[in-house]
């Protein structure tokens, strides 16, 4: 089926705020239902940044969460290091440099509270997220493999296993 015309078009400016997440915002990070499932993951990264073992940095425009990278605090604390996680934007908004103003201002965060080095992983089958991390000046240092657990509104326990890279910044460098 051929594509229906295109009747009108325009290129849209829309402001971008970043800042962390608020209580209120936690309904709309399911994103209309792509990440119910994760609603306990979602609340317990919550519960972590209250007790400041994380942050969840939010980039919102009109008040909707249309990026997200969370830092997890505590998991290589004694090594000086954060970890960076569910690192997303909204679908029909991504390559639209929402996620680059994301990782530069976690950086910056993390280099204000005194934090010098970060990594993350990214699945071995994502490229594109991959050369989006080497662009910012990550590196590859090795592999990851380990079972995501989380529990489902319906108490389903279900399990993704990950198959990755392991990234790292040195944040001075
Ligand atoms: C990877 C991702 C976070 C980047 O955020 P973004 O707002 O799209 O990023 P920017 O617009 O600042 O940068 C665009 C770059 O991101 C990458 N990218 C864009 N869309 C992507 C997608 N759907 N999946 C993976 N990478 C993507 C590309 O490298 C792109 O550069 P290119 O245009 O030269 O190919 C975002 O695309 C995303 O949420 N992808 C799906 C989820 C994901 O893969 N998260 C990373 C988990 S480790």
């Amino acid at each position: 089926m051929p594509e229906p015309p295109t009747l009108g078009r325009a290129t849209l400016t829309v402001e971008m705020v970043i800042r962390l997440c608020a209580e209120a915002d936690l309904p709309a990070l399911e994103w209309m239902g792509l990440f119910s499932p994760h609603r306990a993951v979602i609340r317990d990264a919550f519960e972590a940044q209250q007790r400041g073992d994380g942050l969840m940095l939010l980039a919102l425009t009109a008040g909707f969460p249309v990026g997200q990278v969370w830092i997890d605090l505590a998991r290589k604390r004694g090594e000086g290091t954060a970890v960076l996680w569910a690192v997303r934007t909204f679908p029909p908004l991504q390559g639209a440099g929402i996620g680059r103003h994301l990782m530069t201002a976690a950086e910056r965060i993390l280099r204000e509270r005194g934090i010098h080095r970060a990594e993350l992983g990214v699945e071995r089958a994502n490229e594109g997220a991959r050369r989006f991390y080497e662009r910012l000046g990550w590196r590859e240092a090795g592999t990851l493999r380990e079972t995501f657990r989380f529990t489902d509104p319906e108490g389903r326990i279900l399990e993704e296993p990950l198959d990755q890279w392991r990234m790292v910044k040195d944040l001075d460098g």
